[in-house]
């Protein structure tokens, strides 16, 4: 089982709606609303991509873990934010598709190119499960809860839920959990492999640090390029994602890494990647 680290993660206080911490390799985005259960707003959709982009090219960030509180890791779209004045529609339908912050944040966490962790504990209902979905894997504590419940405001999952739910879990039972709202225990989630792993509660940071620091070991490079083979390939027909493999493969064979992981092999000692 994975050790609470003993030094404190480094805050720093750029941001209103999130806390930012480098530590050992990873950048911790903390959601900070919680008096509404970090509820996701337009600034704070802006503030993650903000301290997303701000690492995206520093090599020392190896990735980026996402997380909220023991309540709650984000209890979706705030919605006393939720307004669609008449006049307004054809703005708002124009804005939806290019300057919203909070519509702009989801693919963003798709295409980024380093991986993202979602550390669950507590409530990650509507777009906080949808924000963990865009992610690339999750770890929940066992007092952690997914759901849509958008249908209960005659909403639908609108960031991407009616699109990865059903292809993690298959289309009818993505179905009945959308119609129903009915929320998933982490077991269940476990069980569903919505989840990777559960922890106690409360540990489900220390468990993504933990895979963080095992992560540490692989070429940076070699992990950039299988999240573009991966995520691309599930896409593609076979014969296409076995040719985009390809492709990625060979372009690793001009690394400065790849030379390294070689020698390193060679003398049995271990590695030390540049990521170029
Ligand atoms: N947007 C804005 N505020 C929210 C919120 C949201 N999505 N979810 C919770 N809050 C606020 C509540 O209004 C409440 O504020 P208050 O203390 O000022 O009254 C506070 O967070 C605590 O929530 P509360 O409902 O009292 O806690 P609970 O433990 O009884 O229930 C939930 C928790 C998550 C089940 C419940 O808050 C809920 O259903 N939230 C909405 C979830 C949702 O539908 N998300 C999808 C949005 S499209």
């Amino acid at each position: 089982m994975a050790t609470t680290p003993k030094k404190p993660a480094k805050k720093t206080g750029k941001y209103e709606f999130i806390l930012t911490a480098r530590r050992k390799g990873a950048l911790e985005i903390t959601f900070n609303n919680p008096d509404k259960l970090n509820a996701l707003n337009e600034q704070m959709a802006g503030e993650i991509m903000d301290a997303m982009a701000s690492v995206e090219d520093d090599r020392r960030i190896l990735c980026v873990i996402l997380q909220g509180n023991e309540r709650a890791f984000c209890a979706g779209a705030d919605l006393s934010g939720f307004s669609d004045k008449p006049h307004e529609r054809y703005d708002n339908y124009r804005a939806r598709y290019n300057l919203r912050l909070n519509r702009q944040m989801f693919p963003s966490l798709q295409s980024y190119t380093k991986p993202v962790i979602s550390a669950v504990e507590g409530y990650a209902l509507g777009g906080g499960f949808e924000i963990a979905m865009f992610g690339d894997f999750i770890v929940a504590g066992e007092a952690a809860q997914f759901g849509l419940p958008e249908g209960r405001h005659s909403l639908i999952p609108g960031a991407g839920g009616t699109q990865n739910l059903p292809r993690i879990v298959g289309a009818a039972l993505a179905k009945e959990l959308i119609w129903t709202a009915r929320r998933l225990s982490a077991e269940e989630a476990l069980a569903l492999r919505i989840v990777n792993h559960v922890t106690p509660k409360g540990k489900a940071l220390a468990k993504a640090r933990d895979i963080v620091e095992q992560m540490k070991k692989t070429g940076p490079l070699s992990i950039m390029m299988t999240k573009q083979a991966i995520d691309r390939g599930l896409d593609m027909t076979l014969a296409q994602g076995f040719q985009q493999e390809s492709d990625l493969s060979y372009l690793l064979t001009w690394s400065d890494d790849r030379k390294e992981g070689l020698a390193a092999f060679a003398k049995r000692r271990p590695a030390k990647f540049k990521g170029q």
